[in-house]
């Protein structure tokens, strides 16, 4: 039997979301907007643009386009500085023997990411072989919640959207597998992923005998 597996990156596979928190707090800072750890959960799977917008109505603050333009320039250069230093040693625990089973057993498996830098992200921690297809912010048009990026990559995998499996950090990335009838797997604060159909605090507490189970579900 397969099931479609898709993962997300950010906080899933790799915990880049403390590099775009920095790179956020520094921006809102700029701005005189005070923005914590607490805001940055509203920031998790949303798209870069957008999550500028919730920054600025965080402080009740407007600006012009082209101001907006440059921070966004600015942030994606200060996160690019974070992820050139990074390397496999930032794979999350339990990522990989997870990603060493599914391929072990013939599972296809996909990244339905919201970011434009995924790729480069994979090349530095040498997973790119793992993947048979990766959708990201430069493919789809509609961001999480809405379940584009997670179809796309079900679509890649010539595999049913219905019962694909998802891994997911963020609450609009759980929404979204939610909506594409997936079955979503909350990696994180059960408090803060209540909707998702099974959670688990990191990969470290998922074992092969619950992905075994999910691909003969
Ligand atoms: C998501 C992150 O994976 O990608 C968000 O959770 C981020 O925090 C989004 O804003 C877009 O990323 P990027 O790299 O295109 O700015
Ligand atoms: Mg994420």
């Amino acid at each position: 039997k397969k099931k479609a597996f898709i993962f997300d990156l950010d906080g899933v596979i790799v915990d880049t979301a403390k590099y775009h928190f920095l790179a956020w707090q520094k921006i809102a800072a700029q701005l005189g907007i005070n923005f914590t750890h607490e805001h940055n959960e509203q920031l998790k799977g949303v798209s870069r643009i957008r999550s500028l917008d919730i920054i600025l109505a965080l402080g009740n603050v407007t600006i012009t386009q082209q101001e907006k333009d440059n921070l966004l320039q600015q942030k994606n250069e200060d996160y690019l500085a974070y992820i050139q230093k990074m390397d496999e040693s930032e794979i999350l625990a339990g990522v990989l023997p997870a990603l060493q089973y599914l391929k072990q057993n013939n599972q296809p498996i996909a990244l339905g990411s919201a970011s434009k830098n995924a790729r480069p992200i994979l090349e530095k921690v040498n997973l790119l072989d793992y993947f048979d297809a990766i959708v990201d912010g430069n493919d789809v048009t509609n961001a999480k919640p809405d379940p584009e990026v997670f179809v796309q990559a079900a679509k890649k995998l010539n595999m049913p959207t219905e019962g694909a499996i998802v891994f997911e950090d963020s609450v609009a990335g759980v929404q979204a597998a939610n909506v594409a009838q997936m079955v979503s797997v909350g990696i994180g604060s059960k408090a803060v992923l209540h909707e998702a159909h099974y959670n688990f605090d990191d990969f470290k507490v998922i074992n092969t005998t619950f992905l075994e189970n999910l691909v003969n579900k």
